[in-house]
């Protein structure tokens, strides 16, 4: 096996080595049954055990409290986008949206085809390099939510402060859920597809706050109602177990790594020095602004386009992937959710500082 290099795609993304030995294993022979993982039945003893402790330690982590069902589906974050106003808009009902990138630009054209939406605020004039405080728009007093997406992977902007303007928050945190404590109170649902801080693509984990389950049209599809999937324990159909498995795995590693205080204090420090770097001269120039600034997310640009392929070139040949910026902002970016190792931070800062030295 060649040796492992560092990973800063943005997702699927880099997941603690010692999970991927133990899925490795566990795909061949679970529990010591003669069964590996991925073949064992969903409602299996052995599943129905993986599945309530990956929900348990969810619960856990993120002091979930008792009112709020968490839930696995599947269909990426983006089914999300018409979940949501499929279970709680209807004919006549508002919701208040912000426009903070390309992920909420999405949320809101679906959402569009289910109520009245109105976008509050938009930073699509600076490029999304922002994310608003609160005195920057308002929310009409009959919004059902106020929907807005926490961490903004493309731009590298996230919320540092959730709004407090009084509505009910439903948030997209695909790019940043367990990497800091929350007040899970303030939302009335929260998703996240999996394949950034918590394990593979295939699932979405929704935490859903108990009495919007009731809100929805007796004519929305089955499988489309969030009442189906909390009924059943998210087995109304078969779920997908092997991410499933995987995020619990995730789950007990973050805990061993003293939960989610600890790893915000990681976070933070592992983006400081790069933001150091960024901020030290006028050869990088980071896309968000200060106060917007991402832990997971880090966007840059070089002074030339050139320059930026030199840069991912070097830097694929000593062993960084997925440096490159989104096709959408293009420069470079550097993900470093959760599970990227604070070492390999510290290498990229060296080759960033070695590489303006010699290009200046
Ligand atoms: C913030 C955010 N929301 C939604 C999505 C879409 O997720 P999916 O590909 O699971 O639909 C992404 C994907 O990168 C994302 O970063």
């Amino acid at each position: 096996m060649p040796e492992r290099i560092y990973n800063f795609s943005p997702g699927p993304a880099t997941l603690p080595l010692s999970v991927l030995k133990e899925a490795a294993s566990d795909i061949v022979n679970f529990n010591d049954k003669g069964i590996g993982l991925i073949e064992l039945s969903h409602r299996s003893k052995e599943f129905m055990a993986v599945a309530d402790e990956t929900e348990s330690l969810i619960r856990e982590l993120l002091d979930v409290p008792d009112n709020y069902k968490v839930l696995f589906l599947q269909g990426g974050a983006s089914s999300q986008f018409f979940m949501i106003p499929m279970n709680l808009l209807g004919s006549g009902k508002k919701a208040t949206y912000l426009n903070t990138g390309v992920w909420s630009k999405k949320a809101i054209k679906e959402a569009e085809n289910f109520g009245d939406i109105t976008v509050a605020y938009s930073s699509a004039d600076v490029s999304f390099n922002k994310v608003p405080q609160d005195s920057e728009y308002s929310v009409a007093p009959d919004s059902e939510y106020l929907y807005l997406v926490s961490n903004n992977t493309i731009y590298g902007t996230q919320f540092s402060k959730f709004p407090e303007k009084g509505a009910m928050l439903v948030c997209d945190m695909s790019s940043d859920i367990l990497s800091r404590p929350l007040d899970i109170s303030k939302f009335g649902i929260i998703f996240a597809g999996a394949q950034k801080n918590m394990g593979p693509a295939g699932v979405t984990v929704v935490i859903v706050r108990d009495d919007l389950l009731d809100k929805v049209a007796e004519t929305v599809p089955t499988m489309l109602k969030y009442s189906t999937h909390a009924e059943k324990g998210s087995m109304f159909n078969t779920p997908p177990t092997f991410a499933i498995y995987c995020v619990g795995r995730v789950m007990r590693w973050l805990k061993n790594q003293g939960g989610v205080l600890s790893i915000q204090k990681r976070n933070e420090e592992k983006a400081a020095l790069i933001y150091e770097v960024l901020d030290s001269g006028e050869f990088y120039h980071g896309h968000a602004e200060k106060s917007s600034r991402s832990m997971m997310n880090i966007a840059f640009n070089l002074p030339t386009p050139e320059l930026e392929a030199a840069f991912i070139k070097e830097a694929a040949a000593i062993g960084f992937d997925g440096l490159k910026g989104h096709r959408s902002i293009g420069g470079c970016r550097a993900s470093i959710y959760n599970a990227f190792p604070r070492e390999g931070v510290e290498k990229l800062v060296q080759f960033m500082n070695k590489f303006s030295a010699e290009n200046s």
